[in-house]
Formats: structure tokens, sequence, C-alpha cells
């Protein structure tokens, strides 16, 4: 008996030094101490003894069950300290989670995108081209004079080459024209850089997205229905759009293209300065100046150009007040998009 009980006590001590989890110390209470664990079975097997033998047995009974007691105590009090020391001060499950922020696009991407849309289900398919320009595909080609203003250092970012940062998406007409042979019908989004004294309506870089269709016998009525269309997908179908006479040195006739203001209807207020419309971009009939620097005869071919600011379209859309917002990247801002 003295033996047996010695037999325990030892594996015990071994079994609860390799066990290192919280399971394992359960296992090993069950194993010795459980209802059919071997310390009851020994207990049991007291009846068996002669009653001299019973005292002595007894108390290393005893003994053996308080030296069992502190072992598993030991073993629990060395789990719980290696599972603090491992996680720090325990896991808090009453703490939120912590949140993912998702990101969304940018408004001048939407409107980018939405634009795109619509013009590419008209027929239209998206076209691209450098923001470092040559003077040439910039003002030239474009039948820009070589005094016109817009040139001016003043107004335009130069290279030491003579190199430029495009000041409009126009280039991109020359740059696709000069590689493809009619017809044409291609958009063309972009960033355009201009000196311009940064507030509320104006920013030093912005983007446009030009317009470009070229066929036989186009007029002035497809730009109209182009550009309308365009606005009813935009705005909805209760917006009107009016063409004024202007002047772009690459269209003749040129004009200004404005919608009905979206937020009055064209009643007047204060967004259309109580017009009832808002300017939204220039466009008109490609000068047949134009069609000659690429190499196409004017004789056969015609078409329309148009185009517009993506961040006044962006302001209109969105209610924006100042231009500005649109690249101080706040997140508070951003996020409402
Ligand atoms: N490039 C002109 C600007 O930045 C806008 C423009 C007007 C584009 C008429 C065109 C056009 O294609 O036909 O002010």
């Amino acid at each position: 008996m003295l033996q047996k009980l010695e037999n325990i006590v030892n594996s015990v001590e071994s079994k609860l030094s390799a066990v290192n989890d919280n399971n394992g110390l359960e296992d090993a209470r069950i194993e010795f101490l459980g209802r059919k664990g071997l310390l009851p079975a020994l207990t049991s097997e007291m009846r068996n003894l002669t009653p001299e033998e019973r005292p002595a047995a007894g108390k290393a009974l005893n003994q053996a069950k308080q030296k069992i007691n502190a072992l598993f105590a030991d073993a629990e009090k060395r789990l719980s300290a290696s599972t603090t020391a491992d996680n720090g001060p325990g896991i808090d499950v009453t703490l939120p989670g912590r949140k993912q922020n998702l990101g969304s696009k940018h408004p001048v991407t939407k409107i980018i995108d939405e634009c795109a849309r619509v013009f590419r289900r008209m027929g239209f398919i998206v076209a691209d081209g450098p923001e470092i320009e040559t003077v040439y595909n910039n003002f030239d080609a474009l039948n820009t004079p070589k005094d016109h203003p817009s040139r001016d250092e003043l107004d335009t970012f130069y290279f030491d080459d003579g190199r430029l940062l495009r000041t409009q998406t126009s280039p991109v007409q020359i740059r696709v024209m000069e590689n493809n042979e009619p017809p044409i019908r291609i958009v063309a989004p972009g960033r355009c850089f201009r000196r311009d004294t940064p507030d509320a309506t104006h920013s030093m870089n912005f983007h446009q997205i030009e317009g470009l269709y070229i066929d036989k016998d186009v007029s002035l009525a497809d730009l109209k229905s182009v550009l309308l269309t365009f606005a009813h997908e935009l705005f909805g179908p209760d917006v009107n759009i009016r063409l004024r006479p202007h002047f772009f040195p690459f269209t003749e006739p040129s004009v200004e293209y404005d919608f009905s203001c979206i937020m009055c209807k064209g009643k007047g207020c204060s967004v259309c300065k109580n017009s009832g419309w808002l300017e939204i971009a220039g466009a008109g009939m490609v000068d047949p100046e134009v069609l000659q620097n690429v190499g196409y005869d004017p004789e056969k071919w015609s078409g329309f150009a148009f185009g517009m600011g993506i961040e006044r379209i962006a302001m209109i859309r969105y209610r924006i007040n100042d231009i500005r917002l649109l690249y101080e990247n706040d997140t508070r801002f951003l996020k409402q998009f």
C-alpha cells in the first residue's frame, strides 16, 4: 500500500511537470483524482487491510493526498502565470473590435468614370495622352495663334527643353488623329495645368474630359444631341442645355454650352447666380485648319469636339463650394463619397 502511494505521487509529479496547457491539467486531474481515478481506487483498497495496518496506511494516504493536491495547485499556478506572460494582461473580450476604414473613390475619379461610362454607351472609346506635351500639340496644331495669351509663361508651365504641362486635354485630339484614320469617336479624360492663383474655383491642376467625333457629314446638331444625352444621363431628364456662340482657335463655329441649373431647375438661385444656367464647357465644329494639320481632308471629313472641366461637374453634382477641398485630401471630406 505504502509503495503504491509513493508510486502514485511520483507519477503525478512527472505527469504534471510535462503538462503545458489547461486541457492536459484537466486530463491529469481525471486520471488521478476523478471518480474512477487512481487515488480513489487506492482509497477503496483500504477496506482490504487488517485493522492493525489501517492507521499507518490512512496516515500515508492523507499525506499522499495533500502532496498531490499541492502538486496540482503548483501546476495550475505555473500554467496561469505563463498564459499571462504570453498575452500580456489577458484578453479583454468586452473591448469593441478595431474598425477597418474602407477607402472610396475620389469624387474627381467618380465623375471621370461616370462621364466615360455615358460616352462609351454612345460609342466613344476612352483615349489617353501625356501630361507633358509639346508646344506643337498643345497650341500650334490646335490653330492657336503665336500671340495667343494662353501661351504666356504667366499662364502656362514650361520646361527648360521647351515642352510644357498641358493646359488642356485638347492635344489628345491631335495625337489620336495623327495616329488613326477617321471615323473617330473618343473621349480623353486627364489632368491639366495652368498658372492660376488658387481660389474657390481655380486650381493650378485640374481635370478635363475631351471629346472628338470625326466622320462624314457631322453637323452641329450631332454635337447638340450628344451633349443633351450626356446632360440627361448625368443629371436627369429635366435638364436642358443651351449653346452660346463663343471663340476657340480650334473650332469653327465655337460654342460654350450650359446646363439648366440643377439646383433651381432654371428658376434662378445663388449657385447659378440667378441666371438659371450653369456653364459647363466649350465645344464646336473642328476647324478645317486642325484637320489639315493632322493630314485629314477637310472636304471629306468633318467633326465636332468638346472639352469640359471635371471639377466643375463634381462641384455641381456633390454641391462642393470650394475646388481646393478636392485636393487637400482631408479624410473628413473624402469619407463622404
Ligand atoms: N480646351 C478648351 C479649354 O480648355 C475647351 C474646349 C473648347 C475643348 C472647345 C474643345 C473644344 O474640344 O472644341 O478651355
